[in-house]
């Protein structure tokens, strides 16, 4: 795995040409270990070079006594899993809140208490929503006034239940299919809009009963999930730093291969197609459930003001700082997006100082941004350790939309993208 050090400035690429294969998506390789962990194995799961957070949930795996093993293999890392957590133990989930909130679901079912942990960021994000929909279940969950460390007392049975989420939030559906698994009957959970669906996609690749009908998805329990063998594709939220790139750029022509493209995560394309960007997909094959395929960006195109609300935010939630940059170079708005407040960082906050540090003017509002392109300028970007935040605005530098960047945390990327920094250099002409 090649991982070149981070510039010290971003500036302008002449142009971006190549074709990169991406980290593996870390929201199936979380949910694939996790899974597979609840199977009792053996399982396998590949994953191109993994980022901090699939990091941190192998390793909390392995502190709940799961045998999870490491193979290398060039950037593919080969987890192979067997035996279910069966320790009491804290478990460090670091930056990851959908290691902290998948654990805590795949943990309810299981007879240890836990208690799950993590670093500043994620002390400092919201998790009273997920241990009510925990109680509702029967199990015992206290949390640190809302937030973590949190403890999990599971039990091997609990009651079905239907739950409605407060927000749409893939994490908490998932966290609550999870424990679903060891409940007697039907759990339903009802989201308030669309949410990434990779949780239903591989219990039901795992054998698991489990529906999604409109707002509504519905797991049938008692259930074990069998044994898995994933290989999981590229990450669609890792190849929206080139799309949203090259559609910036006057000459640039990307392709990416091996790329998730689950209906879910594509609403990317979609959006930038609507600012007349030139993006195409093609899928090639079904992974354990998952539509796999090839993304190609042409740059050049006429690219007119952008905006986004309505349940569109929450399906571009991983993807609304990149938009936020091509904000910054067409115009344009960001509405009902306030759950971006309580990501890694208030992203709000984060990318309307960068966006106004870069020339741009922008206005902050409870729930998104108006931003009008000013003139770029260079700029000291304050990342507060954010991946996507650190990645928006490298790429806010590489197309112009910024004269450079100078980012106070350029290594934070490796949370989500440990390669991002030597496919920008392989891209940039
Ligand atoms: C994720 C869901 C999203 C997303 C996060 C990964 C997941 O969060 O922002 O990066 O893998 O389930 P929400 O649960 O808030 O939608």
């Amino acid at each position: 795995m090649s991982v070149a050090a981070a510039p010290s400035v971003v500036r302008p690429a002449a142009g971006l040409r190549g074709a990169l294969e991406l980290p593996g998506d870390k929201s199936i390789a979380h949910r694939a270990l996790i899974i597979g962990a609840l199977s009792g194995g053996p399982s396998s799961v590949t994953v191109r070079a993994p980022g901090g957070d699939v990091r941190s949930t192998a390793a909390g795996l392995r502190t709940l006594g799961v045998a999870v093993d490491e193979e290398a293999e060039g950037a593919l890392i080969h987890y192979m899993i067997a035996g279910r957590p069966s320790r009491d133990a804290t478990v460090d989930c670091g930056n990851s809140g959908t290691t902290m909130r998948l654990l805590a679901g795949a943990l309810a079912g299981l007879p240890l208490r836990v208690t799950l942990d993590g670093d500043d960021s994620l002390r400092s994000r919201p998790m009273e929503a997920l241990a009510s929909l925990l109680r509702a279940t029967g199990v015992e969950v206290t949390t640190s006034d809302g937030h973590a460390p949190i403890t999990v007392v599971g039990r091997a049975r609990l009651s079905p239940t239907a739950h409605q989420l407060p927000v749409a939030s893939a994490q908490l559906l998932g966290a609550g299919m999870l424990a679903g698994l060891a409940a007697s009957g039907e759990t339903s959970v009802s989201s308030p809009g669309p949410t990434r669906d990779h949780t239903e996609r591989l219990l039901a690749a795992a054998g698991v009963r489990v529906r999604r009908e409109g707002a509504v998805t519905t797991v049938q329990g008692p259930a074990r999930p069998a044994p898995l063998q994933v290989v999981v594709p590229g990450d669609e939220s890792s190849a929206a730093p080139w799309l949203v790139a090259a559609a910036l750029h006057a000459d640039a022509e990307v392709t990416m291969t091996d790329v998730g493209l689950n209906p879910t995560r594509t609403s990317l394309l979609d959006a930038l197609r609507r600012a007349g960007a030139d993006v195409e997909m093609a899928v090639r094959e079904v992974r354990s459930g998952e539509p796999v395929g090839d993304i190609r960006a042409r740059g050049g195109g006429r690219l007119v003001p952008v905006t986004i609300a309505g349940t569109d935010a929450a399906a571009l939630i991983d993807e609304l700082p990149l938009l936020g940059v091509l904000m910054a170079a067409t115009g344009g708005e960001l509405r009902d997006a306030a759950q971006l407040r309580v990501k890694e960082s208030d992203r709000i906050a984060a990318m309307v100082a960068g966006l106004d540090a870069i020339g741009a003017s922008v206005e902050e509002l409870p729930d998104g941004w108006r931003v009008t392109p000013g003139s770029p300028r260079d700029a000291s970007i304050v990342t507060h350790g954010d991946h996507r935040v650190a990645i928006a605005f490298a790429i806010a530098a590489l197309t112009g939309v910024a004269a450079s960047v100078q980012l106070d945390d350029p290594e934070c990327v490796a949370i989500s993208y440990p390669t991002f920094w030597s496919d920008l250099a392989e891209l940039a002409t």
